[in-house]
């Protein structure tokens, strides 16, 4: 299907278009949307999924294979074949940046003059990611930051892992750290929770106790990147294109104390409940003066799949962390292992949008932003790659338009 101007006039809510985003971004006419909330895959092997796998193997499946598809040649070989397998290599890493490019690419042709992106990433792949928007051609305006308590260490205890090689394995011993969780009782320990110090076993390993390999994952890094003006200024950009400006008076944050004021101009930072509380304890003046928003909870999460098979949803929690938490191995109906919360989304998707805007989302998952942006009052187009959360997505977001919850 040609998505044009004609046709986004047409577009009442929501278009879901289950398909690969180097694929279906080269159908949209040029200077079409509005803006881009994104959510890629963070390409660090997340949980081995395929989607996340920038592997050498994979980067050829992922770039490569994209051009013979392009050249109507296609290779025909199954991409699943490499799941599983994961490369933080310099080849690796620059397989996820040129991949990052080839979308970011068609993004900034789609987009208007002035409209922004706001990208999510790790920490890890943050610089891939921008060198990416930046070398398309975005300018990069800012990087916020989404700061949460919950994560856990991904970290080796150094003395642990030598008197291991030594031969003297560790049973009956727990380190707070992820890979050592079960080590005592086969069940995962509550995160942050603080343990006996690990004593080393051999004369090779004493001293290097106190050493890991990791600190807390506490972030997630988000992009503000914007397509250059086509104008010379923000105010004639915005007579041409209506883009080009942030909302700030609507992603202020209210002072409940004070019913004149408007309300703290919006950070580039944002908290969820128990890192905020944490800031709140260390400070003595009014603390409410950033977003805070909490990680979603079941009901978010399956709202509008009853009837769906509940499924074993992965080991980790949705900011790929590490955090093993009881309740995310409990089976229910939105299988996707990254789901981002609706408030935090509502809040990024109202900064970035001018009124009555046209939102793109290329790496849909199980449809977070769709219903955001339905909330906010924009129209939306999400692509997504995977059938299963493709599905998942079009019935979330249905939900809020037959329940019509809108703002
Ligand atoms: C980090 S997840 C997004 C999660 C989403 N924010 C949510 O709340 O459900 C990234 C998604 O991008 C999808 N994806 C990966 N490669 C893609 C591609 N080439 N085209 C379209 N979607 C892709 C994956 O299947 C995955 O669902």
């Amino acid at each position: 299907m040609k998505i044009n101007k004609k046709y986004i006039k047409t577009l009442n809510t929501a278009l879901l278009i289950n398909g690969d985003t180097l694929n279906e971004l080269p159908k949209m006419e040029s200077n079409i949307i509005d803006s881009c909330l994104i959510d890629p895959p963070y390409g660090i092997g997340f949980l081995g999924k395929e989607w996340d796998n920038f592997s050498p193997k994979a980067i050829e499946e992922k770039v490569f294979h994209h051009q013979k598809i392009d050249n109507k040649k296609q290779s025909g070989r199954s991409s699943s074949m490499h799941a599983g397998s994961y490369d933080l290599s310099l080849a690796g890493a620059r397989g996820f940046q040129d991949w990052c490019f080839l979308w970011a690419k068609e993004l900034i042709r789609v987009i208007k003059p002035g409209g922004h992106v706001l990208c999510f990433c790790s920490t890890r792949m943050y610089h891939r990611l921008t060198v990416a928007l930046e070398e398309a051609g975005f300018e990069i305006r800012d990087t916020l930051s989404w700061n949460f308590g919950s994560g856990f260490p991904k970290s080796k205890n150094v003395a642990l892992v030598i008197d291991k090689i030594m031969g003297c394995p560790n049973r009956g011993h727990a380190i707070a750290t992820a890979s050592t969780y079960q080590v005592s009782t086969g069940k995962p320990l509550p995160p942050g929770e603080d343990l006996p110090r690990y004593e080393s076993k051999t004369k090779e390993s004493k001293g290097w106790n106190d050493f890991g390999t990791a600190l807390k994952p506490a972030m997630e890094l988000i992009c503000l990147a914007r397509k250059p003006l086509n104008e010379k200024t923000v105010a004639k950009n915005i007579l041409k294109w209506g883009t080009g400006s942030l909302n700030i008076d609507g992603c202020r944050i209210k002072d409940e104390s004070s019913k004149e004021l408007q309300g703290r101009w919006p950070a580039n930072t944002i908290f969820d409940e128990e890192a905020g509380k944490v800031l709140d304890l260390q400070s003595k003046t009014n603390p409410s003066r950033f977003f805070y928003c909490p990680k979603p909870n079941n009901k978010e999460k399956n709202a509008g799949l009853e009837g769906m098979p509940k499924v074993r949803r992965d080991l980790r929690d949705e900011k790929a962390t590490g955090v093993m938490s009881k309740k995310s191995v409990q089976p229910q109906q939105n299988s996707h292992p990254t789901i981002k919360p609706v408030t935090l989304l509502r809040y990024l998707v109202r900064l970035i949008t001018p009124p009555n805007g046209v939102v793109l989302d290329c790496f849909m998952g199980s449809g977070t932003c769709g219903i955001a942006t339905y909330l906010e009052g924009f129209k939306y187009i999400g692509i997504e790659l995977e059938k299963e959360y493709y599905e998942i997505a079009k019935k979330r977001i249905q939900h809020y338009i037959n329940n019509k919850k809108i703002a």
